[in-house]
């Protein structure tokens, strides 16, 4: 993973509202070879702007976060997959019988469409929970670092590829889950952008060094008024 370079390991989200809008960031910024398609953007436009990802040559993260019983996930796996989309994420907590057919449908959805298969990417907590609400609204007695460790243990040993985390807890999940466990990082900003609503960010350069292989930065390239200049700053910062 080390030796991608620098500009091939930031994954930069679509967080727009419908197609068009998304083929304007797209084509802005030629450099970025990594998107991300999330919930909002592939209800609003559908299929069509992975179909248009894929002729433009990029690679792309479908960031769905599916959450099923087994027979729905490998459904959705196996659909998700025919479009050779290369990251794709679920839920951990759907349990490991839904995380080990997810796998398979993804192979097999993959294979029948002569794609290669996605890395399925665990998400373990999600950001907007804190400690406190996972034991008072949720109902778990474990820290939220370790109850997320739990949680892409689980996913390693249902056969996942890694999961997406803070570059905080990058170090943690990197030691236990070895080389190989992808990690993906959100919560990631320049020293020059606005930290927004991420509350624990780094900088590209220190989440690098924390361990992850991937860097999901957002606003600080798709909010500037030159999205290309600010991604080709951070690939500066990087090299
Ligand atoms: O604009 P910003 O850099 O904050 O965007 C981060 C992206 O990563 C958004 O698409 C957000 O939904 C996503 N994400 C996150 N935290 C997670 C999982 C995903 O910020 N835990």
């Amino acid at each position: 993973m080390t030796n991608r370079l620098p500009a091939d390991r930031i994954i930069v989200p679509l967080d727009v509202a419908n197609a068009a809008a998304a083929h304007r960031l797209i084509d802005q910024t030629p450099q970025v070879t990594f998107w991300k398609v999330g919930l909002e953007l592939f209800v609003s436009s559908g299929p069509e702007i992975l179909q248009y990802l894929k002729t433009q040559g990029k690679r792309i993260f479908l960031d769905l976060k599916f959450h099923d019983i087994p027979n729905t996930m490998a459904g959705a796996c196996r659909a998700a997959s025919q479009y050779g989309v290369d990251l794709l994420t679920v839920h951990a907590t759907a349990g490991p019988d839904a995380l080990k057919a997810a796998v398979k449908a993804a192979q097999a959805g993959a294979q029948a469409a002569q794609q290669s298969p996605p890395q399925i990417i665990a998400v373990t907590v999600l950001t907007s929970i804190s400690n406190r609400s996972l034991a008072l609204d949720l109902k778990i007695p474990l820290e939220l670092s370790d109850y997320a460790l739990q949680m892409a243990l689980l996913s390693q040993q249902a056969g996942l590829a890694g999961s997406v985390c803070s570059p905080h807890e990058a170090d943690l999940l990197r030691r236990c889950c070895g080389q190989d466990w992808l990690l993906i990082c959100p919560g990631v900003r320049p020293t020059w952008s606005q930290t927004g609503d991420q509350k624990r960010v780094m900088t590209p350069s220190e989440a690098l060094q924390a361990g992850a292989d991937f860097l999901v930065i957002g606003r600080p390239i798709t909010q500037s008024p030159d999205p290309s200049g600010a991604f080709q700053r951070i690939c500066e910062s990087l090299s």
